[in-house]
């Protein structure tokens, strides 16, 4: 069997590390399971992504496309085209895609175009938002995959609920947990504390980077001021993403209060993860880490897809206003008992690869 793997952003370098190294592992013990890594450069810099591949021992990419800083127009046309041309070179099994990110839509319609068959990794995640440019990304993905790799019972729902099979007869859906916690068990035990940060009192992880907060100056204006408030109790440490850095710069916003410090690589995320006394983050990734390793949540979005999270007390929404934030944060009632099982047993990646090698000619042979 042979993949091909599309990746281009942070979040898919974390995903795919837990599933290349699963696939190493069958190869290894003399499965025939080849993976070519297409990398299609839509995040670039060293601390966006070549850090995770040394980190995570992912195999470097055997196509590096070279496609970033663009309009979304822009950057997933010209990935279409350049993976059309990777895909007629090396004619797959499978497509893998991951997540929502422009890079899934481009390797999916590259993809869906030539015929080959389309496996989504975190299939099924709706906010309901159809102004983010991942809710499109991801719904349009799903539409056209073959195997649709549903982390959580809710995307199952999900699925189920948008009538998949009366459109494509060739799509099943499986709910397989979710691969983000098989990286974060396998991760813990090597987690490092980033070298440089002095860290000497207790402190929150922050990370911010979506568009609907950063592309509003009030929006993100409203954040900064609360998080520079919560900073006089205790440490706010913000890794920053290069699209907030280049708002907070344009509009000279005042971040004196927080800790910030460039992107970090993942052992040192975990650290800051598992050590840290509360997450605030509008990321979605971040909002299960927190749950992984028994930490609370407070998302700076007014939705989510990670909906099990917030209706189990783990996770609130608070949106962008200053107001609402510090309410929550000074007050916020959560659930402290994190025994409840919410997205697998940290084998997703494995039943993932399993599942793949039991289709043969388009439909999945069962045992
Ligand atoms: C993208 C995804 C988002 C995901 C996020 C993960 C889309 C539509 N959005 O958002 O779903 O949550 O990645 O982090 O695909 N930049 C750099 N250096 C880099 C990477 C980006 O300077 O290494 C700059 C770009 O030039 C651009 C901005 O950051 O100006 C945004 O990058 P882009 O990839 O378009 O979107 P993200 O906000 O990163
Ligand atoms: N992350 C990281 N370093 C950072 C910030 C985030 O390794 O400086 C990790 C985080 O732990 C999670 C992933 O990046 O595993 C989430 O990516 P991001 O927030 O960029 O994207 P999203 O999940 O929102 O799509």
């Amino acid at each position: 069997m042979k993949i091909v793997t599309i990746l281009g952003a942070r979040p898919q370098f974390i995903k795919a590390g837990s599933v290349s190294r699963e696939i190493g592992k069958l190869r290894d013990r003399g499965e025939n399971i080849q993976e070519v890594l297409v990398h299609t450069g839509q995040h670039y810099d060293a601390n966006m992504s070549d850090v995770f591949f040394e980190e995570m021992r992912i195999p470097k990419p055997d196509y590096f496309l070279g496609i970033g800083g663009k309009s979304h127009g822009e950057m997933t046309g010209q990935m279409i085209e350049k993976i059309e041309k990777v895909l007629i070179n090396e004619t797959p099994d499978w497509v893998l895609v991951y997540g929502d990110t422009n890079s899934t839509l481009a390797g999916a319609i590259a993809a869906s175009k030539l015929k080959i068959k389309i496996a989504h990794v975190e299939a099924g995640l709706r906010s309901y938002n159809m102004a983010m440019p991942e809710e499109i990304n991801r719904i349009l993905t799903d539409r056209i995959s073959n195997a649709l790799f549903c982390p959580t019972q809710k995307a199952m729902d999900n699925i189920n609920s948008e009538a998949y099979k009366e459109w494509n007869f060739s799509t099943e859906a499986y709910l397989c947990g979710d691969v983000m916690l098989d990286g974060a068990l396998f991760y813990k035990k090597l987690s490092q504390k980033p070298t440089d940060l002095k860290v000497d009192r207790k402190f929150v992880l922050c990370t911010l980077h979506r568009a609907e907060n950063t592309d509003d100056i009030n929006r993100i204006s409203q954040i900064i001021d609360a998080l520079s408030i919560i900073a006089q109790e205790v440490d706010v440490i913000l890794p920053l993403h290069p699209r907030t850095k280049k708002v907070i710069e344009k509009f000279g916003l005042n971040t004196d209060k927080l800790v910030i410090i460039d992107p970090v690589g993942y052992l040192n995320m975990v650290w800051l993860i598992d050590n840290c006394k509360l997450v605030m983050t509008d990321s979605g990734g971040l909002q299960k880490e927190a749950f992984f390793f028994g930490k609370h949540c407070l998302t700076m979005r007014d939705e989510t897809e990670w909906v099990e999270l917030v209706d189990n007390g783990f996770n609130i929404l608070v949106g962008a206003s200053k107001d609402q934030i510090l309410k929550n944060y000074y007050s916020a009632d959560f659930n402290n008992d994190f025994s409840i099982n919410l997205y697998g047993d940290g084998k997703a990646s494995y039943s993932i690869i399993k599942t793949l090698q039991k289709y043969q000619f388009g439909k999945l042979i069962h045992d």
